[in-house]
């Protein structure tokens, strides 16, 4: 039953003034600096404007007002079979799970959770994966400890269920980058040991970890399973496989074949595939390849710009310890990264997977919807500022249970099919999008959508470019075909109630800039000039197909504070909503509700958190934080089940001057101690000892 809500405003914490700023450390080694650079595409691909006077033109601006009423129709319809909707007067009733007090926004260095509920962490950096692994000795690290222990900065997170006794997940972790200055008492980032290098790589790539939980309690704890626990590192071998394996794009001379590749780096987001898989995103690939200013042939150095590949020396300088790092030595390397992953948690003789039939960008990450048929289709976000929104249609359905053959053949639903990227079309003027966030006339950011194919096995959309090009330098095919720019498009996932597809774009402050070559203007789906706070798409395929090529959409939240008159909250009173700022990953919980994870709260001053967020009824766009992560961290990986939430708590502590002899968090160890990136489980503390239900 739906508890009372304080009302009044949520307000943002008096803060005390932040002496030091977050940004640095996680700019050098995430993203190599990506936002302090020129953005990388310059293509002249149209802008907005140009879409829209040629849309009005050919289309009418009656068709545009047919697609407004099927929109709200189909959202009445939602809303009169939604629990929980239509409160009997005062404030609108609680959709089912999402009844909890709101966390108030907070600079403290803890996990916070409503009242009520309790937080444990379930593995941090160093700890033991594979069985016989040593215990975390932080002033003695080794490379032979790390490959066998719990990565850093993890940032995704999955779980499958193990069959068998009790209640056991088999989880999939993976490890973006690592922080050397906050690993290493001492580190020089102009003179790293090769120790270092090589403790850095096997802190790289993924962890397969089972944990159990006890219902009694709520906690959730790492097995050390000698079947199933496993680490991937930067230098595991990985099985290139689809249309462009093999091709000249992907042979270097320890690899001839263009097939095999040592190491995953910089993974980002994921997703579970309904046939019991995990992926993974190679997300900034580029900060890892040096020396692009150095290679001649102007085409090789077009597409290495247009990725934003270095071009000096890279930020932890690992080409001083392996040749495939420089790109003047080995240039098809860095082509061998930038791929979704596909990992078999239950085969582990089964190599991982870097799939190049989805494409080779900046990947967040890759969600996985059904079709109607049991067509396997991947929704997926390029993260840069002014790049893409992408899906994946597999050529074959699903085979259905849990045979050899069944796995085998699942296993090859991201090997063929069909790759397209977004057009987004807008249903106002676009002298009513003026930049500020506020709503057009017609009172919605809205309109239509084009899935433009780009390539389908070994058949080429694009003209100019061969179907392997179009795989491996997927930027350049989508420049091509007019894909619309957009604000960094992160996690892209679909709604397992309602097949809505929401897109989180998590922030882009060159939208608008003066320097118009470089940049775009503010569009109907990327509204705002100088977007610090980002937006979240809402997108429904036409006719409920996923592998349907036209779409409509309209922008369910313009995120900032909400005294902001430029933010919008589906339209829900923004006195009662939590401040949200840069939504980065993306999950759904039993019930059909969104939860968005952040990165980077202190736009808003504030530490990242997870935000639930209503979709239908009365509340629908209603934002309520759930728990946020300590000073320096980034709230990710979310997983919301009925019993308990996951989230990752990424790089605790990183502040521009922290370092280990001045740390700037302590979590989760307390005073004395490092910050350890780790993956936290939140549940509810029930009555008589045993743990309720999340949100309800
Ligand atoms: Fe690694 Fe797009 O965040
Ligand atoms: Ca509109
Ligand atoms: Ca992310």
């Amino acid at each position: 039953m739906a508890q009372p809500r304080p009302s009044g405003r949520i307000t943002l914490p008096l803060l005390t003034p932040i002496h030091r700023g977050r940004q640095g450390l996680a700019c050098r080694y995430r993203c190599a600096n990506a936002c302090a650079h020129d953005e990388p595409n310059t293509s002249d691909n149209e802008y907005f404007g140009d879409v829209l006077a040629r849309a009005v033109t050919r289309r009418g601006v009656l068709r545009a007002g047919a697609v407004l009423t099927l929109a709200a129709g189909a959202g009445t319809a939602l809303a009169a079979c939604t629990p929980g909707a239509g409160g009997t007067g005062g404030a609108p009733a609680e959709p089912h799970g999402l009844d909890f007090e709101p966390v108030a926004p907070n600079t403290t260095d803890a996990i916070t959770v409503p009242p009520g509920y309790e937080s444990d962490v379930v593995i941090s950096w160093g700890d033991p994966v594979v069985p016989g692994a040593p215990d975390f000795d932080f002033d003695n690290q080794t490379a032979e400890a790390q490959a066998v222990q719990f990565g850093y900065n993890n940032d995704f997170c999955g779980l499958l269920p193990l069959p068998g006794p009790g209640e056991r997940y088999v989880m999939f972790c993976n490890h973006e980058y690592t922080t050397e200055p906050l690993m290493f008492r001492g580190y020089d980032p102009d003179d790293p040991t090769e120790e270092q290098y090589r403790i850095g790589l096997a802190a790289h790539g993924l962890t397969v970890v089972v944990v159990e939980r006890d219902p009694g309690t709520g906690r959730i704890t790492p097995v050390l399973d000698e079947r199933y626990n496993r680490r991937y590192t930067g230098t595991s071998e990985f099985v290139l496989d689809g249309p462009a394996a093999g091709s000249e794009w992907l042979r270097t001379s320890a690899d001839p074949t263009g097939t095999r590749v040592l190491g995953t780096l910089n993974n980002c987001s994921g997703g579970v595939t309904p046939w019991g898989t995990f992926l993974s995103g190679e997300e900034n690939f580029h900060g890892y390849f040096a020396n692009a200013g150095e290679v001649t042939d102007p085409v090789v150095a077009a597409r290495l710009a247009r990725y934003g590949v270095e071009e000096e020396a890279t930020e932890r300088r690992w080409e001083r310890f392996d040749r495939r790092f420089d790109v003047t030595e080995e240039p098809n390397e860095v082509n061998r990264f930038g791929w979704i992953v596909e990992v078999d948690p239950f085969d582990p003789e089964a190599p991982p997977v870097k799939h190049t039939a989805l494409g080779r960008f900046k990947h967040e990450g890759a969600t996985i919807r059904l079709a109607p048929d049991r067509r396997a289709v991947a929704y997926m976000g390029d993260d840069e500022r002014f790049d893409y929104v992408y899906k994946y249609v597999s050529d074959e359905p699903m085979a259905d249970g849990q045979t050899r053959a069944a796995r085998e053949h699942n296993r090859t639903l991201l090997s063929r099919g069909t790759l397209y990227v977004a057009r987004f079309t807008g249903s106002s003027p676009d002298g009513e999008i003026d930049g500020t966030g506020r709503l057009p006339a017609d009172g919605r950011f809205d309109g239509t959508g084009e899935w433009i194919p780009l390539a389908s096995g070994d058949r080429s959309f694009v003209d100019g470019m061969t179907a392997a090009e179009v795989y491996v330098f997927t930027r350049e095919a989508a420049d091509k075909v007019g894909a619309t720019k957009m604000d960094r498009p992160e996690d892209v996932e679909a709604n397992p109630r309602t097949g809505h597809v929401y897109i989180a774009l998590t922030n882009n402050t060159d939208r608008g800039k003066a320097d118009a070559t470089r940049t775009a203007g503010p569009d109907e789906a990327n509204p705002r000039v100088d977007n610090k706070h980002g937006h979240v798409i809402e997108l429904v395929e036409e006719g409920g197909d996923p592998t349907a090529t036209s779409f409509r959409w309209s922008i369910l939240l313009v995120c900032g504070d909400p005294n902001d008159p430029g933010t919008y909250f589906g339209g829900f009173d923004k006195s009662q909503v939590s401040p949200i700022t840069s939504p980065d990953n993306l999950a759904f919980d039993p019930y059909g509700n969104l939860w968005i994870s952040t990165d980077s709260g202190m736009e808003l001053g504030i530490n990242d958190g997870l935000y639930a967020v209503s979709l239908e009824g009365e509340t629908r766009g209603k934002t309520t934080l759930f728990a946020s992560v300590p000073v320096g961290a980034e709230c990710c990986g979310p997983v919301v089940t009925e019993n308990f939430v996951l989230i990752s708590a990424q790089h605790p502590g990183d502040l521009d001057d922290a370092s280990p002899d001045t740390p700037a968090s302590t979590w989760p160890g307390g005073p004395g101690t490092q910050p350890r990136p780790s993956v936290v489980n939140i549940w509810r503390t029930g009555r008589a000892g045993q743990p309720g239900r999340i949100g309800a």
